[in-house]
Formats: C-alpha cells, structure tokens, sequence
C-alpha cells in the first residue's frame, strides 16, 4: 500500500515536469501568444496560471499535451464534446463533409436531417433555426421574445452565466459589495455594456420562490422572458429546489411571459431535452454545444408561435442571418453525435455520472470533509462547503476569478486529470468507463490532502 501511494506521487510529479521546466514547449507557446494576444489566449475560459497546457492532440476521453503527457480530459471542452474527442464516425463524417464543399450560400439537406431529429426528440421544439454559438442563440431568444411580446424586459438569476450577449451577461458574477438586497438583487453590467441595460435586466435569486414570485409580479407588464437553465453552472449547479421550476413556468405563463430554457449546456442531460426531466414544456429552448459534434455551433428553437417572429414568409419580426449559420460541417458532425446518442447512450452515461458523484461524496465522507457534491446526469461540482447551498450568494468562493481552485487544478494536471481551474467541476464522455472515475477520485483525495493545496473554507484544509 505504502509503496503504491508513493510510486502514484512520484509518478505525479513527473506529468508535469515537462510543463514547469525552462524550455517548455507550453511556455514558448505562451510566451509568443502573449505578444500577439491580449493575455495570451483568445478565449479566457483557457486561461492557466502561470501559462495554460497547450493541446497537441486529442482521442477518446484522452488529451495529449505538446510536450507528449497524456492526461483524462473531464473538461470536453466546456461538455461540448460528448462522444470525446477524435471520435471515429463523427471524423468520418466530417472528411466526407468537407470533401463535399464547406460552405454555401445555399442550405444543404444536412441542416434538414438535423432540425427534424431536434425537433422529433424534444417535444417542445416545434421549430429551430442554427447559428453559431450558444450565445447567438440566448441573443436570439431573447430578441424573439421580446418581438412577440413587445416587451422590453427579461429576467434572468443572478450568477447563471449565459453566454456574451449584454443582457444575458448581466449580474453573471457579482462581487458581494455590489450584489444589494436579497429581496432586490442589483442589476450588474460587465464592463464595456451601456448602464442603460441594467435597467431592462430583471436578476431573480436562484430557488428564493417567493422573491422571485414578488420581481415578476412586480416586472410583469415589461418582462418578455425569463431566462432560465435548469441546472446553472455559474450557481455552482445548485439543482432547482422542488416545484421551483414548475413555478417560473406557472407564473410566466400567468404573465404572458416567454420562458426561455437555456439548454446550452444542459441538454446533455437527457435524450429529449433537460426540461424533459421536469414534464415542463418551455416557449423557447437555445441549444450548442453537445449538437456540434465538436464544431462551433447554435440553435434557438420552440413553439411554431413563438418561432414565427423569424418567418420571412409571413410577419417577420427578427432578422437573422450569419454567413456560416449551419455550416455543413458542423450540422455534419452535429448530425452523427446526435445519431450515436442514443436513449441507451444516455441512461450509460447518466449512471457514470451517479458513480461518479457517489465517489466524490464518499471521498468526503471517509477524509471527514466539508463538502457537498452538485450536478447531475454526466456532470459534477464538488463545493467544499458546509452550509446549505441554495443561489448564488451561498457559494462564495465558487467564482470565474477565485484562483485557489487553479492550485487544486494543476495538483490534479500532475495526477492526470483535465478539471476545471474554476471549481471542482467535471464532465464525462461515453469513452469513459469507471475506471476513469475511479482514478478521477482517488486522485482527487491524493490532491486534497496535499499540505500545500489551500481550499476557499479558511485557507487550510477541512481535513481532520
Ligand atoms: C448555459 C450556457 N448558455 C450559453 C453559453 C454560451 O455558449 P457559447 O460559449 O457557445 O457562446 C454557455 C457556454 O458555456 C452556457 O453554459
């Protein structure tokens, strides 16, 4: 046993040798990106300290580094990948595609044969449209919510993040000096966003029923949407507290209010889509992300009624174009990850999930640590926290700017292990088996009873 543990920390400390030595292969990378990219990346969400892992090359559930380590990629590109990477078919698939012809100012069946299977798996997606990023899509529903309604306003939770569109950014991450009364959360723009925005910005506290019912109530007359995802990885994935969904849909509906599911992220939660799982049938649903099969990609979808407000052929109320709006590579590689995804694939992959959350809660269990296990279907968010975790504001530490997590991530980089330097949040693909969540945890204990590694609960570890 005692030998095992320390071939496991030495083996550790070499996977990133490489990456912290002088003439790093990552580093020069950086070292050259920083010149000719304000902080060195193009997306801050790859943002590493001191300088992020560059990829050479991915396969399965594995990512190999430019200096040649290898290591389980439980990120998937922020769950967009959930086939894992290089998967052969949707490789196949894609060469066939492009050898076609990339793109044109013409549809292709492709983008047919996609919009038919969305619609016939989710059963409140009547109609669909492609563009390319999830946040397009919270741009679009939002317009089209406020042309059918001809209202101004929306309401969205403060701490979910919904992409970069000035009104869904709004209060994604407030500092608590800004974040006002409880019953009354401020309204907070991201830098760069006229203050004018703020004021048709509506921010609801996450499961808080009664204040939300007041807001609303309060709001009912300018609010064309609220804006909701079940399952809101900027609230830490804090799952929805019973009857609280089925209420906003209530109340929305009371309102003449479109309720708009953003299912960016969350779609991979069940074959016929995440408000599936609460029989709830919002107006307008945004999808990315998993539909892309790994290539940019958007979708805003919903009720014939509702998606009629972008109909050129009859009232049209919302242009929307986009030169590489549904892409045949994209739709291509979209079209055979949805194909694989099978109900059988996602019941699979659900149950790893739950494997893997018990893990973690059981790691925590056994090391007597403070800590609580988030997310659902094939995703987790360990909060290493012993209060009730209701919205946001009961997270604290868990933020896009809190750096202790990136101590937390690089211990796990050097064990073999793709997490967030965000958080303790993962994301399984179907390559994985348990024997990857296996080593997933136990590298995660190995990591956590590391002296050196401060956690956000009082700078030490919780351990006792
Ligand atoms: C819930 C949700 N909505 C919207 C977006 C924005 O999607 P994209 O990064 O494709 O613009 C994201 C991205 O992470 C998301 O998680």
């Amino acid at each position: 046993m005692e030998t095992q543990k320390r071939m496991e920390a030495e083996k550790d400390a070499t996977s990133l040798a490489k990456y912290r030595g002088p003439g790093a292969l990552s580093r020069q990378l950086y070292e050259r990106a920083s010149r000719v990219m304000p902080g060195g990346n193009t997306r801050h969400s790859v943002a590493l300290a001191p300088y992020p892992i560059y990829a050479r090359s991915g396969s399965g559930c594995r990512i190999t580094d430019v200096e040649g380590e290898e290591r389980v990629d439980f990120l998937n590109n922020y769950t967009s990948l959930i086939l894992g990477h290089a998967h052969p078919q949707v490789t196949w698939a894609v060469q066939c595609r492009a050898a076609l012809g990339t793109a044109f100012t013409m549809p292709t069946p492709e983008e047919v044969e996609l919009a038919e299977l969305l619609t016939t798996r989710v059963d409140y997606v009547e109609q669909i449209r492609f563009c390319n990023s999830g946040s397009e899509a919270v741009m679009l529903a939002i317009k089209a919510a406020r042309a059918f309604t001809g209202r101004p306003k929306i309401a969205k939770f403060e701490g979910a993040y919904h992409g970069l569109y000035d009104y869904a950014e709004v209060s994604e991450g407030p500092t608590p000096d800004a974040w006002g009364e409880a019953d009354a959360p401020n309204s907070i723009t991201e830098p760069g966003t006229p203050e004018s925005v703020a004021r048709d910005v509506v921010v609801l506290p996450w499961n808080r029923l009664e204040i939300c019912r007041k807001l609303i109530e309060q709001n009912k007359d300018d609010l064309a949407a609220v804006l909701v995802d079940p399952m809101p990885l900027g609230i830490g994935m804090i799952a929805p507290r019973a009857g609280f969904l089925s209420f906003l849909r209530e109340e929305t509906a009371r309102h003449g209010i479109v309720l708009i599911a953003d299912e960016v992220l969350n779609f991979r939660l069940h074959y016929h889509g995440a408000y599936h799982i609460h029989s709830i049938k919002p107006d307008l649903a945004t999808f990315g992300k998993i539909i892309g099969g790994g290539f940019p990609v958007g979708a805003v979808g919903g009720s014939r009624r509702v998606m009629s407000v972008f109909d050129h052929t009859g009232a049209l109320k919302v242009h929307h174009g986009g030169t590489f709006n549904a892409n045949p590579v994209t739709i291509a590689a979209g079209l055979e990850t949805m194909q694989q995804m099978t109900p059988e694939a996602f019941d699979r992959l659900n149950h790893l999930g739950e494997y893997a959350r018990d893990g973690l809660r059981r790691l925590f269990r056994d090391t007597r640590r403070s800590a609580q296990v988030c997310g659902a279907g094939s995703m987790f968010v360990a909060h290493l926290a012993a209060e009730e975790l209701i919205d946001f504001r009961s997270l604290r530490g868990f933020s896009r700017t809190n750096p202790i997590y990136g101590e937390l991530c690089h211990k796990m980089l050097e064990c073999g292990f793709i997490l967030s330097p965000r958080g303790i949040f993962g994301c399984l693909s179907t390559p994985m088996s348990e024997a990857e969540l296996d080593g997933l945890v136990g590298a995660l204990g190995r990591a956590l009873s590391d002296p050196h590694i401060r956690t956000w609960n009082g700078g030490e570890n919780a351990s006792s």
